[in-house]
Protein backbone atom coordinates (compact mmCIF):
# COMPACT_ATOMS: atom_id res chain seq x y z
CA UNK A 1 0.00 0.00 0.00
CA UNK A 2 1.11 3.35 -0.78
CA UNK A 3 0.76 6.42 1.91
CA UNK A 4 -0.18 9.46 -0.22
CA UNK A 5 0.54 12.65 -0.01
CA UNK A 6 -1.58 14.40 3.40
CA UNK A 7 -1.59 17.66 2.49
CA UNK A 8 -2.97 20.19 5.68
CA UNK A 9 -4.95 23.12 5.06
CA UNK A 10 -6.18 25.17 7.69
CA UNK A 11 -8.98 27.17 5.97
CA UNK A 12 -12.06 25.53 3.38
CA UNK A 13 -12.93 28.07 1.07
CA UNK A 14 -13.82 31.94 0.88
CA UNK A 15 -17.16 31.64 2.33
CA UNK A 16 -16.69 29.96 5.07
CA UNK A 17 -19.25 28.98 7.94
CA UNK A 18 -21.94 26.78 8.43
CA UNK A 19 -23.84 26.13 5.19
CA UNK A 20 -26.53 23.88 4.32
CA UNK A 21 -25.57 22.72 0.98
CA UNK A 22 -25.28 23.13 -2.64
CA UNK A 23 -27.35 25.81 -4.63
CA UNK A 24 -30.83 25.00 -5.60
CA UNK A 25 -30.08 25.98 -9.05
CA UNK A 26 -26.70 23.53 -9.85
CA UNK A 27 -29.02 20.74 -7.23
CA UNK A 28 -31.65 21.08 -9.66
CA UNK A 29 -29.02 20.22 -12.35
CA UNK A 30 -26.91 17.51 -10.83
CA UNK A 31 -30.85 15.93 -10.27
CA UNK A 32 -31.21 16.23 -14.39
CA UNK A 33 -28.10 15.57 -15.48
CA UNK A 34 -25.92 13.07 -13.56
CA UNK A 35 -26.39 9.29 -13.56
CA UNK A 36 -27.81 9.24 -9.95
CA UNK A 37 -27.69 5.32 -9.09
CA UNK A 38 -30.80 3.75 -7.10
CA UNK A 39 -31.19 3.30 -3.44
CA UNK A 40 -30.95 -0.22 -2.31
CA UNK A 41 -34.52 -1.92 -1.65
CA UNK A 42 -33.91 -2.19 2.12
CA UNK A 43 -32.29 1.07 2.72
CA UNK A 44 -35.28 3.05 1.23
CA UNK A 45 -37.59 0.67 2.95
CA UNK A 46 -35.72 1.77 6.17
CA UNK A 47 -35.47 5.54 5.94
CA UNK A 48 -39.18 5.13 5.10
CA UNK A 49 -39.77 3.16 8.66
CA UNK A 50 -37.55 5.26 10.40
CA UNK A 51 -39.31 8.64 9.53
CA UNK A 52 -42.19 7.48 11.03
CA UNK A 53 -42.71 9.11 14.49
CA UNK A 54 -43.97 6.28 16.46
CA UNK A 55 -41.90 3.12 14.42
CA UNK A 56 -40.37 0.65 16.61
CA UNK A 57 -37.36 -1.80 17.19
CA UNK A 58 -40.35 -4.55 15.68
CA UNK A 59 -40.99 -2.18 12.62
CA UNK A 60 -37.01 -1.97 11.83
CA UNK A 61 -36.33 -5.52 12.54
CA UNK A 62 -39.46 -6.67 10.16
CA UNK A 63 -37.62 -4.68 7.66
CA UNK A 64 -34.12 -6.29 8.48
CA UNK A 65 -35.93 -10.02 8.50
CA UNK A 66 -37.18 -8.91 4.57
CA UNK A 67 -33.38 -9.15 3.31
CA UNK A 68 -31.65 -12.34 4.83
CA UNK A 69 -28.51 -12.39 3.25
CA UNK A 70 -28.29 -8.81 4.65
CA UNK A 71 -29.26 -9.96 8.01
CA UNK A 72 -26.26 -12.19 7.83
CA UNK A 73 -23.87 -9.61 7.42
CA UNK A 74 -25.30 -7.47 9.77
CA UNK A 75 -24.99 -10.45 12.08
CA UNK A 76 -21.09 -10.77 11.41
CA UNK A 77 -20.55 -7.45 11.70
CA UNK A 78 -22.47 -7.22 15.51
CA UNK A 79 -20.13 -10.46 16.26
CA UNK A 80 -16.86 -8.83 14.94
CA UNK A 81 -14.17 -8.06 17.37
CA UNK A 82 -15.18 -4.21 16.53
CA UNK A 83 -18.09 -4.88 19.11
CA UNK A 84 -16.14 -7.31 21.75
CA UNK A 85 -18.96 -8.97 22.25
CA UNK A 86 -18.98 -11.71 25.16
CA UNK A 87 -21.37 -14.29 23.51
CA UNK A 88 -22.66 -14.72 20.11
CA UNK A 89 -25.36 -12.68 18.81
CA UNK A 90 -27.39 -14.94 16.89
CA UNK A 91 -30.68 -13.42 16.51
CA UNK A 92 -31.95 -9.59 15.03
CA UNK A 93 -34.12 -9.47 18.49
CA UNK A 94 -30.74 -10.18 19.98
CA UNK A 95 -29.05 -7.84 18.59
CA UNK A 96 -31.55 -4.65 18.96
CA UNK A 97 -31.46 -5.57 22.71
CA UNK A 98 -27.45 -5.11 22.89
CA UNK A 99 -26.79 -2.65 20.62
CA UNK A 100 -30.48 -0.20 20.38
CA UNK A 101 -32.69 -0.05 17.95
CA UNK A 102 -31.21 3.06 16.02
CA UNK A 103 -27.82 1.45 15.97
CA UNK A 104 -28.75 -1.56 14.08
CA UNK A 105 -30.86 0.28 12.07
CA UNK A 106 -27.63 2.83 11.17
CA UNK A 107 -25.58 -0.61 10.46
CA UNK A 108 -28.31 -2.74 8.64
CA UNK A 109 -28.11 0.78 6.28
CA UNK A 110 -24.25 0.83 5.90
CA UNK A 111 -24.45 -3.01 5.48
CA UNK A 112 -27.16 -2.51 2.71
CA UNK A 113 -25.25 -0.28 0.68
CA UNK A 114 -22.69 -2.98 0.17
CA UNK A 115 -23.43 -3.47 -3.34
CA UNK A 116 -24.09 -0.18 -5.07
CA UNK A 117 -20.77 0.82 -3.46
CA UNK A 118 -19.18 -2.35 -4.65
CA UNK A 119 -19.47 -1.19 -7.97
CA UNK A 120 -16.86 0.20 -10.37
CA UNK A 121 -16.18 4.30 -10.81
CA UNK A 122 -14.07 4.24 -13.86
CA UNK A 123 -14.02 8.17 -13.94
CA UNK A 124 -12.66 8.34 -10.57
CA UNK A 125 -10.03 4.96 -11.00
CA UNK A 126 -11.82 2.78 -9.23
CA UNK A 127 -12.39 -0.93 -10.23
CA UNK A 128 -14.72 -3.28 -8.72
CA UNK A 129 -14.67 -3.48 -4.91
CA UNK A 130 -12.34 -0.61 -4.18
CA UNK A 131 -14.76 2.28 -3.60
CA UNK A 132 -16.38 -0.22 -1.39
CA UNK A 133 -13.09 -1.06 0.03
CA UNK A 134 -12.42 2.76 0.77
CA UNK A 135 -16.20 3.25 2.21
CA UNK A 136 -15.81 0.78 4.69
CA UNK A 137 -12.21 1.96 5.78
CA UNK A 138 -13.71 5.70 6.44
CA UNK A 139 -16.64 4.06 8.02
CA UNK A 140 -14.82 2.21 10.52
CA UNK A 141 -12.43 5.12 11.31
CA UNK A 142 -14.94 7.53 11.90
CA UNK A 143 -16.71 4.88 14.15
CA UNK A 144 -13.73 4.54 16.28
CA UNK A 145 -12.82 8.30 16.17
CA UNK A 146 -16.73 8.58 17.13
CA UNK A 147 -16.18 6.16 20.15
CA UNK A 148 -12.73 7.50 21.18
CA UNK A 149 -14.63 11.37 21.50
CA UNK A 150 -17.97 10.14 22.89
CA UNK A 151 -19.81 11.07 20.23
CA UNK A 152 -23.74 9.63 21.20
CA UNK A 153 -24.00 7.94 18.34
CA UNK A 154 -21.09 5.73 16.73
CA UNK A 155 -23.04 3.83 14.36
CA UNK A 156 -24.41 7.19 12.42
CA UNK A 157 -20.57 8.35 12.25
CA UNK A 158 -20.37 4.30 10.58
CA UNK A 159 -22.46 4.75 8.18
CA UNK A 160 -21.88 8.15 7.43
CA UNK A 161 -18.22 7.30 6.93
CA UNK A 162 -19.28 4.58 4.25
CA UNK A 163 -21.78 6.46 2.46
CA UNK A 164 -19.53 9.50 2.09
CA UNK A 165 -18.37 8.96 -1.59
CA UNK A 166 -21.13 8.02 -3.27
CA UNK A 167 -21.23 10.54 -5.36
CA UNK A 168 -18.16 9.74 -7.26
CA UNK A 169 -20.86 6.80 -8.75
CA UNK A 170 -23.06 9.68 -10.28
CA UNK A 171 -20.22 11.56 -11.74
CA UNK A 172 -17.81 9.11 -12.78
CA UNK A 173 -19.23 8.84 -16.08
CA UNK A 174 -18.91 12.52 -16.23
CA UNK A 175 -15.23 13.15 -15.33
CA UNK A 176 -13.80 10.30 -17.56
CA UNK A 177 -14.28 12.77 -20.79
CA UNK A 178 -12.37 15.68 -18.43
CA UNK A 179 -10.12 12.97 -16.51
CA UNK A 180 -6.50 14.50 -18.40
CA UNK A 181 -7.70 17.56 -17.49
CA UNK A 182 -8.21 17.18 -13.81
CA UNK A 183 -5.53 15.26 -13.06
CA UNK A 184 -2.92 17.68 -15.01
CA UNK A 185 -4.32 21.08 -12.84
CA UNK A 186 -4.87 18.68 -9.68
CA UNK A 187 -0.67 17.68 -10.18
CA UNK A 188 0.37 20.94 -10.67
CA UNK A 189 -1.08 23.02 -8.09
CA UNK A 190 -1.27 22.22 -4.75
CA UNK A 191 -5.09 22.04 -4.68
CA UNK A 192 -7.95 20.41 -3.01
CA UNK A 193 -9.07 17.49 -5.68
CA UNK A 194 -12.54 18.54 -5.40
CA UNK A 195 -11.80 22.15 -5.54
CA UNK A 196 -10.44 21.13 -9.10
CA UNK A 197 -13.41 19.69 -9.46
CA UNK A 198 -15.32 22.30 -9.00
CA UNK A 199 -13.26 24.33 -11.47
CA UNK A 200 -13.46 21.95 -14.58
CA UNK A 201 -16.60 20.26 -14.40
CA UNK A 202 -18.72 22.88 -12.35
CA UNK A 203 -19.49 20.52 -9.50
CA UNK A 204 -17.26 18.09 -7.04
CA UNK A 205 -18.14 14.77 -5.99
CA UNK A 206 -19.24 16.04 -2.62
CA UNK A 207 -22.11 18.21 -4.33
CA UNK A 208 -23.06 15.06 -6.71
CA UNK A 209 -23.04 12.98 -3.36
CA UNK A 210 -25.44 15.40 -2.08
CA UNK A 211 -28.05 15.01 -4.89
CA UNK A 212 -27.66 11.30 -4.52
CA UNK A 213 -28.66 11.62 -0.90
CA UNK A 214 -31.58 13.86 -1.72
CA UNK A 215 -32.84 11.69 -4.13
CA UNK A 216 -32.83 8.91 -2.38
CA UNK A 217 -34.35 10.96 1.01
CA UNK A 218 -31.49 10.11 3.50
CA UNK A 219 -31.58 11.90 6.41
CA UNK A 220 -30.17 15.38 7.03
CA UNK A 221 -26.94 14.55 8.68
CA UNK A 222 -26.23 11.86 6.36
CA UNK A 223 -26.81 13.99 3.53
CA UNK A 224 -24.69 17.10 5.21
CA UNK A 225 -21.58 14.89 5.75
CA UNK A 226 -21.69 13.49 2.44
CA UNK A 227 -22.14 17.17 0.74
CA UNK A 228 -19.20 18.68 3.50
CA UNK A 229 -16.64 15.93 3.91
CA UNK A 230 -14.25 17.56 1.92
CA UNK A 231 -15.00 21.20 4.18
CA UNK A 232 -16.52 19.50 7.50
CA UNK A 233 -16.24 23.07 9.15
CA UNK A 234 -18.89 24.41 6.91
CA UNK A 235 -21.47 21.59 7.64
CA UNK A 236 -24.04 22.66 9.77
CA UNK A 237 -23.72 18.96 11.61
CA UNK A 238 -19.60 19.93 12.60
CA UNK A 239 -18.83 16.90 14.46
CA UNK A 240 -20.57 14.18 12.15
CA UNK A 241 -18.77 16.25 9.05
CA UNK A 242 -15.58 16.08 11.30
CA UNK A 243 -15.76 12.76 12.19
CA UNK A 244 -16.49 11.81 8.83
CA UNK A 245 -13.60 14.07 7.31
CA UNK A 246 -11.25 12.09 9.67
CA UNK A 247 -12.32 8.93 8.56
CA UNK A 248 -11.87 9.88 4.85
CA UNK A 249 -8.49 11.30 5.59
CA UNK A 250 -7.14 7.67 7.31
CA UNK A 251 -8.60 5.86 5.06
CA UNK A 252 -6.50 7.82 2.18
CA UNK A 253 -3.49 8.08 4.22
CA UNK A 254 -3.53 4.07 4.75
CA UNK A 255 -4.28 3.46 1.05
CA UNK A 256 -7.53 2.18 1.26
CA UNK A 257 -9.27 1.90 -2.36
CA UNK A 258 -7.39 4.68 -3.75
CA UNK A 259 -8.38 6.19 -7.03
CA UNK A 260 -7.25 9.36 -8.72
CA UNK A 261 -7.80 11.62 -6.04
CA UNK A 262 -5.57 10.10 -3.66
CA UNK A 263 -2.36 11.38 -4.41
CA UNK A 264 -2.92 14.64 -3.08
CA UNK A 265 -5.50 14.62 0.10
CA UNK A 266 -6.42 18.43 1.69
CA UNK A 267 -7.10 17.17 5.78
CA UNK A 268 -8.42 19.99 7.55
CA UNK A 269 -6.45 20.38 10.79
CA UNK A 270 -9.41 21.93 12.75
CA UNK A 271 -11.72 19.22 12.30
CA UNK A 272 -9.54 18.05 15.61
CA UNK A 273 -10.14 21.03 17.39
CA UNK A 274 -13.98 20.72 16.56
CA UNK A 275 -13.73 16.82 17.89
CA UNK A 276 -11.73 17.92 21.21
CA UNK A 277 -8.75 15.68 19.40
CA UNK A 278 -4.72 15.91 20.05
CA UNK A 279 -2.82 15.35 17.11
CA UNK A 280 -1.71 12.06 18.37
CA UNK A 281 -5.29 10.60 18.02
CA UNK A 282 -5.64 9.82 14.64
CA UNK A 283 -2.61 8.30 14.98
CA UNK A 284 -3.94 6.10 17.66
CA UNK A 285 -6.68 5.14 15.39
CA UNK A 286 -5.14 4.50 12.83
CA UNK A 287 -2.82 1.49 14.33
CA UNK A 288 -5.82 -0.11 15.17
CA UNK A 289 -7.60 0.45 11.62
CA UNK A 290 -6.05 -2.59 9.45
CA UNK A 291 -7.35 -5.72 11.35
CA UNK A 292 -10.62 -3.81 11.73
CA UNK A 293 -11.15 -2.93 7.83
CA UNK A 294 -9.78 -6.42 6.56
CA UNK A 295 -12.08 -8.03 8.56
CA UNK A 296 -15.67 -6.06 8.00
CA UNK A 297 -14.47 -6.05 4.53
CA UNK A 298 -14.45 -10.02 4.61
CA UNK A 299 -17.76 -10.04 6.58
CA UNK A 300 -19.45 -7.73 4.32
CA UNK A 301 -19.01 -9.32 1.05
CA UNK A 302 -21.05 -11.67 -0.51
FE1 LIG B 1 -14.50 12.47 -1.24
FE1 LIG C 1 -13.26 9.43 0.37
Amino acid sequence: MHAPLLACGAGEGSAGGAATGTDAALRAMLANSLQLPTIPHVAAALIRVADQPRASASDVRDVISTDQALVTKLLRVVNSPMYGMRKRVTTLTHAVAMLGFEAVKNLALAASFSEVLGQSAEGYGLDPGRLWMHSIAAGCAARLAAERTGYAQPEEAFVAGVIHDVGKLAASVHIQSMYSEILAKAACGKRAFNAVEREVMGFDHAQAGEAVALSWNLPEPLSQSIRWHHEPGRAEHAVLAALVHLGDALAVALGYGLGIDGVSYTFHQSCLITLGMSGADPMRIAAIMPDAVERLAHITQG
